[in-house]
């Protein structure tokens, strides 16, 4: 594992989009692994700006993202495919049919995922994925007592990354218990994985996730496994860090 410290969040998620979009140059067939939530919106932003500048082309690119929730239609607000559409495919060119995101609206979520796996396999596995962090370490939404060998699957969301999330959903909206998720396993097979976390409530979760050890209540710390992982901090994200950690792992 590296990390990469930067002093802002603006900064933090400047180094990421950097990182996705050298990927691309260098591979133009490449298969993105991409996260949603708070944390990538600075990345996805940036990753816009520099391609209407005419940097990287997404016209090869595959995408898979991490996980939707269950029972909500592509096109409610809510979703991720509609968050995806929003902030990255509506504004590059990219081939919507090599967009890959769980159906939430599959008549049986068990045989979705099953799908979704084989598909992956079938692209030839991702060559970059993107991950964001959550507050309890989940990643994607596999939460804490997760097997590190997890395979996408149905999970049922945590009371806390149901009320971390809960504003994303208009006031009165029915807001989903359950999600379909790649899961860890599937994610440590991915070739290269980003982290990006900032903010001062995720340093407890980079900690637990940073300095170990490795174990299924902290999903997150499932990365340390994998021989190519970059987390990008900001300082606040950084601030349960010990230096002699971050002195070890500095990229
Ligand atoms: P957030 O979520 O970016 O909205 O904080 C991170 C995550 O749950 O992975």
């Amino acid at each position: 594992m590296k990390i990469i410290i930067k002093d802002s969040a603006a900064d933090a998620s400047a180094a990421v989009a950097d990182i996705l979009l050298r990927q691309i140059i260098q591979k133009p067939e490449s298969v993105l692994g991409l996260p949603t939530g708070g944390t990538p919106l600075g990345v996805y932003a940036r990753v816009r700006e520099a391609y209407q500048h005419g940097r990287g082309s997404f016209a090869a690119v595959t995408t898979f993202n991490l996980d939707e929730y269950i029972g909500l239609a592509a096109d409610d607000p809510a979703s991720y495919a509609h968050y995806m559409s929003e902030n990255l495919f509506a504004h590059v060119n990219i081939d919507a049919s090599r967009t890959h995101i769980p159906s939430g609206m599959a008549v049986d979520p068990d045989i979705e995922a099953a799908r979704y796996e084989s598909l992956i396999t079938a692209y030839g596995g991702i060559d970059l994925m993107l991950l964001g962090l959550g507050r309890n370490a989940h990643i994607g939404f596999n939460e804490p007592g997760s097997a590190h060998g997890s395979r996408t699957r149905r999970v049922s969301l945590t009371p806390s990354t149901i009320e971390a999330n809960a504003g994303y959903f208009a006031p009165g909206a029915r807001q989903p218990s359950h999600a379909i998720t790649m899961g860890i396993g599937t994610i440590l097979e991915c070739r290269k994985i980003v982290v990006l976390a900032t903010g001062p409530e995720k340093a407890e979760a980079v900690a637990a996730s940073v300095n170990g050890p490795s174990s299924d209540d902290v999903p997150g710390s499932a990365l340390m496994r994998h021989h190519d992982t970059t987390i990008v901090l900001d300082k606040a994200a950084a601030r349960d860090l010990e230096r002699s950690k971050i002195r070890e792992l500095e990229a």
